[in-house]
């Protein structure tokens, strides 16, 4: 049986007060807060077994080098990989991102295509604007349907993924909109033409059971931050037979196997890719979180997140001012609840909801072009955790209702 309080002694920062309220952290989409076991085991590490990994032939060095291949195997361990050198660690998802872009990006010809969504974090997107530019290939996408799924029917019509396509990079689930797409059925259209898929997982993995080689990514990319990992560390996974024919991202120490003037060979994957002294202690870091959200159980964590955010849609339905982006269903639907309030700016909400100890995200949330889409600039978000509790998701909805009184000036005497 989940147990939201036991798991909320996990996390001193919830204990503490802002502006003299209670904190009711509600920005997981942003960060994820970290278990004091996740502190400990960084802690831990630099005060114990502190050296650089594979150069330091000595006990320190020894230690170091395991703990951090350790992690991998971990995390390795926690997506379903096939092994521990399947999994790439990068400094978040945006560098495992941009390493997709260029090592994949390098096949890219004149005339080929690659195809995201309307819907993309700016760090799925920007790399492969990059890429196309490098290349002459040409960026397509999805757009999306009313209700802010990947809009399917026009895809097919415009026959979006066809013979050109080379690359098809997708999120799993959106970072506004909540919504989850189909990763599978994607990915066998982009596999029956040959192309690569390439998923984008940081608001997903955090939150449900992730089986990496079952979910037809040959690629999937996450960030240690959003799942209760410090910050610093992001992973790559992608299918062995893939990584063992990508050229390398960047140059330095560790990724290579003989260097001489004339030239270099390179270390077989995951080294390959990781150039220069890695993030050691948020690598242990992370595998201290993966092992501490295996021990809560990934259904269990999936089933309390969805419950927490059907509380915050049922919620925000019952106020009138309040429009929720995105699906306003539970089905497909991850915890990221993007809304706009009429006559306030996300900016001054997110300033009067912090002034109640209520931590929500205002602004475009790196998705400027699906804010476009949308027709407007900006928005606010809030997004539980697995320390999110229903009493939190009650004090946003009173201080929205709140919120939208103080600045419409419907009842400025009425107090929570
Ligand atoms: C869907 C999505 N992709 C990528 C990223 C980038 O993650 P990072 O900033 O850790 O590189 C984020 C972070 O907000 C995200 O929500």
């Amino acid at each position: 049986m989940y147990d939201v309080n036991m798991v909320r002694a996990d996390f001193p920062v919830l204990d503490r007060e802002v502006s003299g309220h209670r904190l009711v952290y509600l920005d997981s989409a942003n960060t994820s807060q970290k278990p004091r076991c996740v502190v400990g085991a960084v802690e831990e590490h630099y005060l114990h077994h502190n050296a650089n990994v594979a150069r330091a032939m000595h006990t320190l060095g020894a230690e170091a080098t395991e703990a951090f291949e350790e992690a991998r195997g971990k995390v390795a361990g926690f997506i379903n990989a096939a092994g521990a050198e399947e999994i790439v660690f990068t400094k978040n998802a945006s560098e495992a991102l941009n390493l997709a872009a260029n090592t994949l990006g390098a096949r890219l010809a004149p005339g080929d295509e690659v195809v995201v969504s309307v819907m993309e974090h700016h760090s799925n997107l920007v790399p492969w604007q990059l890429a196309c530019q490098r290349t002459g290939a040409r960026l397509r996408w999805f757009d999306i349907t009313e209700d802010g799924r990947l809009d399917l029917a026009k895809a097919h019509a415009e026959g979006l993924i066809g013979e050109r396509t080379k690359i098809v990079s997708l999120t799993w689930a959106s970072n506004v909109l909540g919504t989850v797409n189909p990763i599978q059925s994607i990915a066998d259209q982009a596999h029956a033409v040959g192309a690569v898929m390439v998923v984008d997982g940081s608001q997903w993995v955090p939150q449900a059971p992730c089986d990496a080689r079952a979910s037809g990514a040959d690629i999937l990319v996450f960030t240690g931050h959003k799942m209760c990992g410090p910050t610093g560390i992001g992973v790559l996974w992608g299918r062995g037979a893939l990584l063992a024919e990508l050229p390398p991202f960047l140059g330095g120490g560790e990724m290579i196997e003989i260097v001489r003037m004339e030239g270099s060979t390179y270390a077989p994957p995951p080294h390959r890719f990781e150039a220069g002294t890695p993030p050691i202690a948020q690598a242990v870091g992370l595998g201290a979180a993966v092992d501490y959200l295996a021990g809560l159980g990934m259904a269990d964590v999936h089933a309390h997140e969805q419950e927490i955010t059907a509380r915050i849609l049922q919620g925000m339905a019952s106020l009138d001012f309040i429009h929720v982006m995105g699906p306003t269903e539970m089905a497909d639907r991850g915890g990221a609840v993007s809304f706009t309030v009429d006559g306030v700016h996300p900016h001054d909400l997110m300033q009067l909801l912090d002034s109640r100890g209520v931590a929500v995200r205002g602004g475009h949330h790196c998705a400027a072009p699906l804010h476009r889409r949308l027709g407007i600039q900006s928005s606010s978000r809030a997004s539980g955790y697995l320390y999110t509790t229903k009493e939190d998701v009650d004090a946003l909805i009173e201080t929205l209702d709140w919120a939208h009184d103080f600045f419409t000036g419907r009842t400025r005497l009425r107090s929570l």
